[in-house]
């Protein structure tokens, strides 16, 4: 049970509920939640009230959430991506972005206070997600929310970006002068390269379909070329130091590595390590994932000179605190397509899974 004071409406923790003992003060122990009982298409997410909310942390942070961004990954572990880890946990709740007010600290939470806006996302194996009225973060997993932008912006951003940085800074280790391919830069992780690149003083050159061509190049993009029209192979010219490809088809692949400068990187949103413990277990399929991975990156050493990887979301402080400053300097942003209520999450499933939305789909908490 979490204690919350009244004047400001939500303040929660496991060591205040000892300690706040006044009539400022009022208990919540559960909340509103959108609950993935089973795995299926969107008609299985439930609106479920008086969904139990666990203790709070010494290090998390309590946030009552405003907006939170749809991500693929959401629609596909609701589809059963990942059951491998999530099946025996069921029911769980998605989501991993996040824009809120601070509603509780645990006692060790030094940066952040009550009633603070901030935003962040969760780690991809995080089991009790943001899809309720309430998320409970880490504390390194969340900053500041920038005035300059509302919590439906800000929530688009966190997750996307943080892949992107893992791809281009950790990863890659882009620095000034150097050129980066984004290949399918028109959706969120994309853009969110795109600009994490330029941010860094690369040149970029992108790929994305014809409707995004404008969005792409107002994130910072030197050059857009038209997946669905034109032939990438011969209007790609030059080569790049690091290849982010969001797609990762067997074609983009190739592609990518081809492109690439000796001693490059050429990075996969799509690895398969996920999909392989899905079909073999966590063990075999792990053991095969890491071969598998290895093998590749034998062999585009050996044949082209460059590194390959697969790239995963994490959670990362020094990340997540670059992209609030560049959110602040307006040179981080994620176009929102459409926003439902948190009740109406199936609805919004299937607006993103349909490509119905151009532009990320938010749940904004009423
Ligand atoms: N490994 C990880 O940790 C991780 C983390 C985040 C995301 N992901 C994965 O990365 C992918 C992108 O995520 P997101 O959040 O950016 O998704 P998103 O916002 O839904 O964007 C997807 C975009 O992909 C573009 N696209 C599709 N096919 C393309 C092609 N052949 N060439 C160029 N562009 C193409 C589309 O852009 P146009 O509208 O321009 O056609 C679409 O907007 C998803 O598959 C997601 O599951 C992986």
């Amino acid at each position: 049970m979490i204690r919350i004071p009244r004047r400001s409406i939500d303040y929660v923790t496991n060591s205040s509920i000892s300690t706040l003992k006044n009539a400022n003060t009022r208990l919540i122990s559960t909340c509103r939640a959108v609950v993935l009982p089973r795995f299926g298409g969107p008609e299985v997410l439930e609106v479920r009230h008086n969904v139990g909310l666990p203790d709070l942390g010494a290090s998390e942070v309590l946030v009552r959430t405003a907006a939170v961004g749809i991500n693929p990954l959401d629609c596909r572990m609701r589809s059963g991506y990942g059951r491998s880890l999530f099946e025996p946990l069921l029911p769980l709740i998605l989501g991993r972005d996040v824009s809120g007010e601070v509603a509780a600290i645990g006692s060790s939470v030094r940066q952040l206070h009550v009633g603070q806006e901030v935003f962040g996302a969760l780690h991809p194996t995080a089991v009790r997600g943001t899809y309720s009225d309430y998320a409970i973060l880490s504390e390194d997993e969340l900053v500041p929310k920038p005035p300059s932008v509302t919590h439906v912006e800000a929530s688009a951003i966190p997750f996307a970006a943080l892949t992107a940085w893992r791809a281009l800074k950790s990863t890659a280790r882009i620095s000034t002068g150097q050129r980066v391919l984004v290949i399918g830069g028109g959706g969120a992780v994309g853009l969110a390269a795109i600009q994490l690149s330029v941010a860094a003083g690369c040149k970029v050159v992108t790929t994305c379909g014809k409707l995004s061509i404008d969005r792409v190049m107002a994130a910072g993009a030197e050059k857009a070329i038209d997946y669905t029209s034109e032939d990438l192979r011969t209007k790609l010219e030059g080569r790049f130091h690091a290849v982010l490809d969001t797609i990762g088809l067997p074609e983009t692949e190739i592609l990518g590595v081809d492109l690439l400068k000796r001693g490059g990187n050429y990075m996969t949103l799509q690895g398969e390590v996920v999909s392989l413990a899905d079909t073999y277990g966590l063990v075999v399929g792990g053991a095969a994932a890491s071969a598998k991975l290895l093998k590749k990156q034998v062999q585009y050493r050996q044949s082209h000179g460059v590194e390959y990887w697969w790239i995963h979301m994490r959670t990362d402080f020094e990340g997540l605190e670059e992209i609030a400053r560049l959110t602040r300097a307006g040179k981080m942003k994620i176009p929102v397509g459409k926003t439902f209520p948190l009740g109406e999450a199936a609805e919004a499933h299937h607006v993103k899974e349909s490509k119905l939305a151009s532009g990320k789909v938010v749940l904004e908490i009423e």
